[in-house]
């Protein structure tokens, strides 16, 4: 069975005292997580303090976003390698603010997945539909374009090393969330897709919802038998909802 998996995104929020004091939190609070592993996922400059006080836990952490170039002149960048350095886990890779902001295409986001898996980290897709789309009735041609770009370039069987993550960009920081219902059939026709061209990687790969996951509605949406954990941004802010959301992992 796929165990859930609930990461953290904090996008760019936090300082050292902030920090510190949700990781303490989250750490104490972390043998209470029993059915689901547990993420955090820094601005890069906090990563060096994050490995230093989440060191022999069992919370892992990963990044926000990488660089496809493994070292060189490429100013503001940081690569794969890098964030080993720092024993990152995870990158998250075509989060939808990448992809709007700062202009990432399916091409680029591909190529990031195979840098990331290069360096042996482990890349959470992010894959969704802004909410024109879901209403011109797009929805699974947006998700199935973002995923085949990323099979196109790495191959089917590179997913098996990755974990997708499915963001309807319209529930993103906006409280508004996919009904249990509208994310499973996402999450199902994600699954679908990939199991035309390989079974074995569509069974094991974990596909976890991000928008607007709070406590309140994350034993709904993880019951779900096609959602395997949470992408969370808001409620990862804080110590208490983030362990309350990992509470709500059902045993599998
Ligand atoms: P919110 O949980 O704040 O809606 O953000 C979701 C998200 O973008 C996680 O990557």
């Amino acid at each position: 069975m796929r165990r859930i998996l609930v990461a953290g995104n904090w996008k760019m929020n936090g300082s050292t005292t902030q920090v510190d004091a949700l990781l303490t939190g989250i750490k104490q609070g972390a043998a209470g997580v029993q059915h689901a592993d547990l993420v955090v996922c820094p601005p890069f400059v906090y990563l060096q303090q994050v490995a230093a006080q989440l060191a022999g836990s069992s919370i892992a952490w990963g990044a926000q976003t990488v660089s496809k170039e493994q070292a060189g002149a490429f100013t503001g960048e940081v690569s794969a390698e890098m964030l080993k350095d720092f024993q990152c886990r995870y990158v998250i890779i075509g989060h939808s603010e990448r992809r709007s902001l700062y202009g990432e295409t399916d091409v680029m986001v591909a190529e990031k997945y195979a840098a990331v898996r290069k360096a042996g980290l482990t890349p959470i897709l992010c894959v969704g539909e802004l909410l024109a789309e879901r209403e011109a009735g797009q929805t699974e041609a947006v998700v199935a374009r973002q995923l085949d770009a990323v099979i196109a370039l790495n191959g089917i069987v590179a997913l098996a090393d990755g974990v997708i993550a499915y963001e309807p960009v319209w529930a993103i920081g906006t409280g508004k969330t996919a009904s249990p219902q509208q994310a499973q059939e996402v999450h199902a026709f994600i699954r679908s897709r990939i199991a035309a061209q390989d079974v074995a990687v569509a069974t094991q790969v974990q596909i976890l919802y991000g928008g607007s996951m709070k406590p309140d509605n994350a034993a709904e949406l993880l019951a779900m038998p096609d959602i395997d954990g949470g992408l969370i941004g808001g409620a990862s802010l804080k110590a208490e909802d983030f362990l309350a959301i990992g509470r709500a992992a059902p045993a599998s």
